[in-house]
Formats: structure tokens, sequence, C-alpha cells
């Protein structure tokens, strides 16, 4: 008998071990054979822990399963929810970047390469470093950390640039409120990151790569440096990756936990030992990054997506999206949501359509009020905005930003006033420092809408002044786009201010 019970963290978080234990024990006391598969999540977080049973060649799915509900799931006498791949969440997305992930065991290098593991690797092998970046270019495929900026134009300055050594380095310090993305695919489906870095050193000439990866994520360490022992014992990693006689070898490096090491050139000085403080650019990482050496810094799900674009084609990859926005996006739904999980669709869905349908509205039963989407340094959006197609452009447009596409969904019972000071507030907790705009703008920020609080009206005027110059004065995305939270707070909700206002009146 064949189960699957998910090792992923936020399964786990749920009690997926108890429930791994608690099958091991009761199988034993049964006398049954039992083949326990302990693979990466599905994504249907509010079906975890999501155990699946072999039955007649499919997978069954039974969820959220406790501990307690082992003995009848033996039994057959648990209520299931048919096979997994037929669940509406699931069958309506397009599986590109995470086709694996939840499918395969994460630790098993043969089950990785039976589900189209390493076929991207193995024929970009066949190809000339700028075959390799017009691969990349072709497919449209963006960067996913959040800039959205295209990702075969940042490896071809790379590849252009001449230095003896280059770097490939992960962004994998997934700081974005409600983001879970690149954990959930470093835990899932760890080969799927370091083919697609292997397959960037041989593009862009990099010989050493880096994964800058948060320490609030130990189980995703875990796995990834376990996966990498694995690939280098198979020859995937090392001085001849595969037999191509070229070398690329990599490591994964622990941050301490600033949000700032999440911005590439902060991450960059952290990964050489030094203070997590923000770089001017230019110079640019791609020409002067790791120890001064041009270097490729992507985001997890970008470098992750790159093996099913050698895979499957460029055409194949760019053939899905909407405007410049090529591809899926893997969407991550979460705060006040009824279905709340990784979602990867084509990207042109729109905010609505993912919120409601997808998404099937709050958790409490309460009308949605807005949806931050792109993290902390994200827009409020509101309602009025719900069709929106999930696009870059089609995103900047309306106002807001699609970021490492994180969606965080509020009620009506959000006081909007409160979420604005919020940002204000984590803004200057997580500054680096740096730049005054940042630094003592956050604070003053924090302060001025106190004063609103207080119902002092013509703060409201200082407050916008003050986003101003915080988006054009500061040297990084976090205190350049802490206005963003904040205005559409400001714009969007005006009520939440003047109730206030009110109230001191
Ligand atoms: P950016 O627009 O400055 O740069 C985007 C990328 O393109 C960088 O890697 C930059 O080095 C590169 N680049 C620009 N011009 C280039 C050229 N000519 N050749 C080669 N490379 C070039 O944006 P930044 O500051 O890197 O990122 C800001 C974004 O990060 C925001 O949109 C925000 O949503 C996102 N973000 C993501 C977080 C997460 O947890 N994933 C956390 C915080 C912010
Ligand atoms: Fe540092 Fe803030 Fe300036 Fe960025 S905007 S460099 S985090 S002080």
């Amino acid at each position: 008998l064949k189960i699957w019970v998910p090792m992923d963290s936020a399964a786990k978080a749920l009690g997926a071990d108890e429930v791994a234990d608690a099958v091991t024990r009761e199988a034993a006391a049964r006398g049954i054979a039992v083949d326990l598969i302990r693979n990466g999540t599905r994504g249907m977080v509010w079906l975890e822990p999501l155990v699946e049973i072999e039955q007649d060649g499919r997978r069954i799915g039974y969820g959220p399963v406790s501990a307690d509900d082992v003995p009848a799931l033996l039994d057959g006498k648990l209520d299931s929810l048919g096979p997994v791949e037929e669940i509406p969440y699931f069958a309506r997305q397009t599986r590109l970047t995470f086709a694996r992930c939840g499918i395969i065991d994460p630790l098993d290098l043969d089950d990785y390469q039976a589900h189209g593991g390493l076929a991207g690797l193995r024929r970009a092998i066949g190809m000339t470093p700028p075959e390799i970046v017009a691969e990349v270019t072709a497919s449209g495929l963006r960067g996913r950390g959040g800039a959205g900026f295209p990702t075969g134009i940042k490896w071809k300055t790379v590849m252009e640039a001449e230095a003896p050594q280059k770097y490939i380095v992960c962004n994998a310090d997934e700081g974005d409120s409600g983001t879970f993305a690149d954990r959930m695919i470093m835990e899932g489906d760890p080969f799927t990151l370091i083919e697609g870095m292997a397959i960037a050193g041989l593009g862009v000439g990099a010989t050493r790569g880096y994964v800058y990866l948060r320490s609030e994520y130990p189980d995703a360490i875990r796995v990834l440096k376990a996966a990498i022992l694995i690939a280098r014992e198979r020859g995937v990693l090392g001085p001849d990756v595969l037999g191509s006689g070229r070398a690329y070898d990599m490591e994964v490096r622990t941050g301490a936990g600033a949000y700032v090491c999440g911005e590439e050139t902060s991450l960059l000085n952290s990964l050489e030992g030094k203070r997590g403080v923000v770089r001017a650019k230019p110079p640019l990482p791609a020409l002067e990054g790791f120890l001064g050496r041009p270097t490729v810094v992507n985001n997890v799900i970008s470098l992750a997506t790159v093996p099913v674009i050698f895979e499957k084609g460029a055409q194949h990859y760019a053939d899905f999206g909407v405007g410049r926005s090529r591809g899926t996006a893997t969407l991550q739904i979460a705060g006040n949501v009824k279905r709340g999980g990784l979602f990867e669709t084509a990207f042109g869905m729109t905010l609505g359509e993912v919120v409601n349908d997808v998404g099937g509205g709050t958790a409490s039963g309460r009308p949605v009020k807005a949806v931050q989407v792109g993290g902390p340094l994200g827009a409020y959006m509101p309602v009025s905005k719900f069709d929106t197609p999930v696009g870059y452009e089609e995103f900047d447009q309306n106002g807001g930003l699609i970021g490492h596409a994180g969606l965080v969904v509020f009620d009506d019972s959000t006081d909007m006033l409160q979420m604005a000071r919020f940002a204000m507030e984590f803004c200057a907790v997580e500054s680096c420092g740096k730049c005054t705009p940042c630094r003592i703008g956050a604070v003053r920020g924090v302060e001025t809408i106190d004063r609103i609080a207080q119902g002092d009206s013509g703060a409201t005027e200082l407050l916008t002044d003050l986003c101003e110059t915080m988006k054009d004065g500061s040297l990084c995305a976090l205190g350049g786009f802490t206005p963003f939270p904040v205005m559409s707070a400001l714009t969007h909700f005006p009520d939440d201010f003047a109730t206030y206002r009110e109230a001191a009146e």
C-alpha cells in the first residue's frame, strides 16, 4: 500500500508528522506493508495534512487528516476527496514550475528524472552559452522575486562580462508577508532549483553558485542541503556536470533574518560576511556582484522555472500569459481566505477570480475589503480593482504591483489606517539605515499617521508629501515602495481615516 504524507513545513505545522507516525504505527498493528512516502505539498494548504493513498493506479486524497483519523483511514472508512488531481483547485492550475511538487519524493533523484527532471539540463549541455541565454530570453521569463526584470537580459549582461570568476546567487530570503512559493519548491522539489542554477551557470559561464536561504526556513535548508549532496554524488554538480566536461557546484548559505537582506545588494553584502546594508546601484550585481565579480542574482522561482523552459522549449512557456507577462504566475493566496495555498496559473486571470473563485472569499464569511498584493510593500487593492488581470503592466497601470505574487486577503472588519501605520512601522523596523528618506521618513510616517488618528486633518497632506519623498528619494524598494500600501489605504479607504477625525471631533 502506497501512502503519501507531506513533509512540507506548512503540512508539518498542521500535524503531518504525527499523521505519518500514526500511519506507521497503525499499519504495523494491522500487519499491513505500507510504503510511506514523505512528499512535498500539493499547495492546497487548507486541506493539509493531505494524505494520499494509491488506489487502482490513482492517488486518492484525504484531508485534513489528524492522527486520530488514521485508523479509519486504513480501514477505508474516511471520506475521500477523490483523485487529488481532480480537486477543482488543483485541476484548474497550469503547473509548469510546480509540475512535480507534491507528486515526487523530494530527495529521490530517480523519481525526479522519471517526471521530466534533468531533461532541461541535458538539453542545455548541448547548447552554447549564447543559445542558452537566447532560450531564456525567448521564453519571456521575468524576475519572479518582484521586480519582473527580463531574466534573459540579466543573464546576457553576465555572460558578456569578462571576468576570471562569475557566480550564480539564488535569492531565497523570501520575506514578503503571505508568501511561501520559494519555500514550497525548495522543500517539495529541490532538484528543480539545483537544475535551474546549473543551467544558469552553463549559460553565463559561472562555475559556482550560492543559495542565500533565510534561517526561518530550517526544513528548506535541510532538504536543499541534502539534495545538493545527492546531486554532487550523482554527477549533476561538480567538475564534470553530467559528463559535459563543464563545471558547476553550489552551496547553501543561511541568512540571519533581516527583511532587507532580500534586496539583492544587501544580500550580497551579507553573503560576503558583511553587514546587510544596501549598496548603491550602479554598479549592477550583473557586472560587480558577489566579491566584486559578475553575478546573476535571481529569485528561487525564476531559477526553478528554467528547467521546464529547457525541457518543453521557450515557445511552450511563452505561449502562456498576457501582454508582456509570459508563462505562469505562482500565486500564493493567504490571509483571511477560505482556500489558501499555492495556485500556479497563466498570467491573465483577474484578481477577483483569484480571490473569490479560487480562494473562495474570506474565511470569516464577511465581505472582502482589500487584498494586499506583493508583500508588505504592495498596494491594498480594493474590490473595485478586482477586474485587474494578474500581469506586471496591468497591475502597474492600476496602482499596484505583483511583487513575489503573494496575496493577503482582508475582510471588512479591517481598519485601513492601522494597516497604513503598520506599513510605516515595518519600514522603520526593517530599514537598513543607509538613506534618510527611509530611515527617518518611516519613523515620521508612523507619527504622522498617529496624528491623523488623533484627529489632525492637516496631517493627511503631510503624509502624502512624506510618501512622495520616500518614493523619489529612497535608495531601495524598502523605503521606495512603503508608500504603496500607505497611499493605497489612504486613497481607496478615506473613510477609515475620516472616522478617526470624526471620533476626535
Ligand atoms: P530593480 O528594478 O532595481 O532591479 C531588478 C533586477 O534587474 C535587479 O536584479 C537588477 O540588478 C537587475 N537589472 C537592472 N538593470 C539591469 C541591466 N541592464 N542588466 C542586468 N541586470 C539588470 O528592483 P529590485 O530592487 O531588485 O527589486 C525590487 C522588487 O523586489 C520589488 O518589486 C518588490 O516587489 C520585490 N521584493 C521582493 C521581496 C521578496 O520577498 N521576494 C521582498 C521585498 C521586495
Ligand atoms: Fe536602507 Fe531604507 Fe535606504 Fe533601502 S531605502 S537603502 S532599506 S535606508
